[in-house]
């Protein structure tokens, strides 16, 4: 028998050891070496090795290089094309990463029963009939999707040879296995070895291929990091899973920017595009209530306007209580010391609870103006009209600060029906002719005058 050939890998980074350690020289983690059988993998190929076709690359002038046949594949929805850039690029490898439950399946079945090219829908976690139940809650008229449960990668081969499919769905990535490797599948030398053999597959045939990847419970794509850097596209589809929104990113995307982002709804019958979330998130309400300001921020590229809910009560415990939903901690303990250095509130007795509706949490620190608001409002019991809106960032010093962008977030405000935006003074806003009312303010003191007089 064969000696059956071993070596070491790094579960972090994914580089190779020839001996146990225990600490990575790669990346310097602590136990995440393991040991994992391989073979010489030179016979890997995704055709079998007589009919695999060896072409030797030429160096071509630039201006030689022929890009038409990086013609997109419209997916149908028009979130999915957005966060990639426009369509899928043929030939090209796209991992979809996320957390159990979060709807990768959902997303990835319900684009292939849209498409009306021929479309492989690999699934190594459920069975075909699993699968059709699903399809028939999502879209009950489908025609072009085939569905394979298979995980080892030379039989998916030979029925893509024989289907001759226009795009490979592969969910998931973790499940595959191929013969060349003799370790299980999910290993790290297993799941590199499939994805070379795929890529090997969608450069040579110009199909697409999408990938779902799992992730650790530190929301990285589990298996080698190298993963990410072998196929052309990362994509990250996340959501509070007690909340319908689930927002789609592109973390690497060698065809686009990684700038846009997809919004889509959780239905019983699978994901509702959202083309105008700002309509959704913020709650229409016909009394004013206090506590409430809606916030112009923006996600990667999309303006999405915010509403913010602000409670202020007395501390009934000796220590008063400090706490936000969607919003960081840290960041709201600092407006509320500005806001009591600077505008003299006495806060420092008060409980505090802010929460960021519709279970998305933002980043952008264009909300802090309408944090501040939203204080003020609960703590003064004093409502904010309802077509007020904010976008600008509070400094240490009180001082209201410009945000980048402005003219996106005031034009998405005025599409909204907004009647008044407060943003910084220092603002440089090139827009003329606008409906809305633009409040320019420079200090937190403006916001306090405008409000309570
Ligand atoms: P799924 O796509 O299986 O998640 P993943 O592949 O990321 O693990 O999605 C599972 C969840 O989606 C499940 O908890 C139920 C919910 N769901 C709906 O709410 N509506 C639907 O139409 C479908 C198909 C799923
Ligand atoms: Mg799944």
């Amino acid at each position: 028998m064969a000696k059956v050939k071993t070596t070491f890998f790094c579960q972090n980074c994914g580089s190779q050891h020839a001996k146990w350690q225990g600490q990575c020289n790669a990346c310097k983690a602590w136990n995440t070496i393991v040991e994992e059988v391989i073979q010489t993998p030179e016979k890997s190929d995704w055709k079998s090795p007589t009919s695999a076709i060896k072409k030797a690359a030429i160096p071509l002038r630039i201006q030689d290089i022929d890009t038409s046949k990086e013609a997109r594949l419209d997916t149908f929805d028009a979130e999915f094309n957005r966060v990639l850039g426009g369509g899928i690029v043929s030939g090209s490898l796209t991992l979809l990463g996320g957390e159990p439950g979060i709807g990768k399946s959902t997303l990835l079945l319900q684009i292939s029963l849209k498409l009306p090219y021929k479309t492989l829908y690999v699934s190594g976690e459920e069975s075909q009939k699993q699968i059709k139940m699903r399809a028939e809650r999502i879209n009950p008229k489908h025609n072009n999707c085939y569905i394979l449960t298979e995980t080892k990668t030379q039989n998916i081969f030979k029925q893509i040879e024989a289907l001759e499919p226009d795009i490979v769905i592969i969910d998931s990535i973790q499940t595959l296995h191929s013969d060349y490797i003799e370790s299980s599948s999910g290993s790290i030398s297993q799941i590199k070895e499939c994805t070379t053999e795929l890529i090997k597959f969608a450069k040579e045939t110009a199909t697409p291929v999408l990938l779902i990847g799992h992730i650790t419970k530190d929301g990285n794509i589990a298996g080698p990091k190298i993963l990410e850097h072998m196929v052309d596209t990362v994509l990250q589809f996340e959501g509070d899973r007690n909340h319908v929104f689930r927002i789609l990113r592109a973390h690497k995307n060698r065809f686009g920017s990684t700038n846009e982002l997809g919004i889509y709804e959780m239905q019983g019958s699978g994901l509702r595009e959202i083309s105008n979330p700002s309509e959704i998130l913020i709650s229409k309400k016909d009394e004013e209530l206090s506590g409430n300001a809606i916030a112009a921020t923006l996600e990667g590229m999309r303006p999405l306007m915010i509403e913010v809910q602000a409670l202020v009560s007395t501390a009934v415990y000796g220590t008063p209580q400090r706490s936000a939903t969607g919003f960081n901690a840290k960041r709201l303990n600092m407006l509320l010391a500005v806001l009591e250095k600077r505008a003299g509130f006495r806060l420092g007795a008060k409980d505090v609870f802010l929460n960021i509706t519709g279970g998305i949490t933002v980043d952008d620190p264009a909300i802090d103006l309408a944090v501040v608001a939203s204080i003020l409002s609960s703590n003064e019991d004093v409502s904010l009209p309802k077509d007020f809106c904010f976008a600008a960032e509070v400094g240490l010093l009180g001082e209201i600060r410009p945000v980048q962008r402005i003219e996106q977030r005031i034009l998405e405000a005025e599409k909204l029906g907004f009647s008044t935006i407060f943003v910084s003074k220092y603002n440089k806003i090139a827009l003329k002719n606008t409906v809305i009312k633009i409040q320019l303010i420079s200090k937190i003191e403006d916001l306090v005058t405008v409000f309570l007089g």
